[in-house]
């Protein structure tokens, strides 16, 4: 049994292996600016709070945590992020996690963001998470099983202490106002669990979650309990995507296997006239709609690296290394010395801004 379950899911590997590098994106794009309504929700898909939270995901990738924190990187510097107001940086160096939260006093709303993987090899990081199974069942939620892993990741390292006490802090100096968590790849999983965490666990009222290209977290039970708790939900997925067909759904036993909850938007490129035009999809409340990006093979690795034309993966080495202005510093597996860095909100940059 054990073997034969194996050997499909190899054998399913190898087929999204044969197809990955057969897609070029080499085509020009052509945003069509709008603002998109779901069909019987009243959350509203705002392209620019898309690009938006694209530019924070892809702001976590960067490797000088130094100049993370004092938003001086080259991708803090992108045009709807500039204004951000940095707090907190939590790199787990055991786990090799990265995150950031913040006031983005545009929006009024905290930011938390997550970083993806750091694996030099995306196809081996997706290799793993074929092969990984439901095995936990999630606390006070009957019949919703997630991935151990993914779970643990956000709850059982540095990430979850550091972004309540941050998220305390926050709420201290600037009171009620919402908060949005976002990240991409394994980013998105781990901000998936954040966001369910933060209103299960901390009453929080107002979250909102945007990911990008994220996998597959939890069944279809943990789906449904999910946008239960969490109605303001985007999932971003980008034309031929590889990471949102991962770990694999079956509609022959929808109940057992992995299954994405709502809403997703699907990313794609269509011919219009003359141009490509870069659709943005509101696909239906199933979490798995077949006329997304369900509807096409899902074997692009390129498609993942890149949302909206921002470059969504590691800014430098692919190691788990530490570049700061005080130097480099390797930390491996069981390397202790956490860092958190950290700084007490300003609250004359939310007067002059509203
Ligand atoms: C979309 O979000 C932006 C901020 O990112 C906001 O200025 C704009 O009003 C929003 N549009 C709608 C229709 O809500
Ligand atoms: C906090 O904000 C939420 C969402 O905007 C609102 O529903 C709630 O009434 C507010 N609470 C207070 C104490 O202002």
């Amino acid at each position: 049994m054990k073997g034969m379950h194996h050997s499909r899911c190899l054998a399913l590997f190898f087929a999204v292996l044969l197809g990955l590098f057969s897609l070029s994106s080499e085509i020009e794009i052509k945003n069509q600016h709008r603002e998109l309504k779901h069909g019987d929700s009243n959350y509203v898909f705002n392209h620019t709070l898309a690009i938006t939270l694209a530019q924070y995901s892809s702001a976590v990738y960067t490797f000088d945590v130094s100049a993370l924190f004092s938003w001086t990187c080259a991708r803090c510097t992108a045009d709807k992020i500039k204004d951000f107001e940095m707090v907190e940086v939590i790199v787990d160096i055991a786990y090799c996690l990265q995150a950031f939260i913040g006031v983005d006093h545009n929006l009024n709303a905290i930011i938390i963001a997550f970083r993806g993987t750091q694996m030099l090899s995306i196809r081996n990081w997706i290799e793993d998470i074929l092969l990984i199974k439901l095995d936990l069942d999630y606390p006070g939620l009957p019949g919703a099983k997630v991935h151990s892993g993914f779970y643990a990741a956000y709850h059982n390292t540095r990430l979850r202490p550091a972004v309540l006490s941050a998220i305390l802090k926050l709420k201290n100096t600037y009171g009620n106002i919402s908060i949005i968590v976002t990240g991409h790849s394994l980013g998105g999983a781990l901000a998936s669990f954040c966001a369910l965490d933060l209103v299960i666990n901390s009453g929080e009222k107002d979250v909102q979650l945007m990911t990008f290209g994220q996998p597959r977290v939890g069944n279809a039970v943990f789906a449904t309990s999910f946008n239960e708790y969490m109605p303001k939900v985007i999932r971003v997925t980008h034309q031929n995507d590889i990471v949102p067909h991962v770990p694999p759904y079956s509609s022959f036993f929808p109940k057992t296997t992995f299954h994405h909850f709502s809403r997703e938007v699907w990313l794609h490129e269509e011919i219009v006239g003359n141009d490509k035009q870069l659709v943005e999809q509101i696909c239906d409340n199933s979490g798995e709609d077949p006329t997304c990006s369900r509807s096409v093979y899902g074997n692009s690795i390129p498609d993942h690296l890149d949302y909206y034309g921002i470059v969504l993966s590691s800014d430098g080495s692919y190691t788990c290394k530490l570049i700061s202005t005080d130097g480099v510093e390797e930390y491996n597996e069981g390397v202790e010395g956490n860092i958190r860095l950290s700084r007490n909100p300003n609250p004359t940059l939310f007067r002059q801004s509203s």
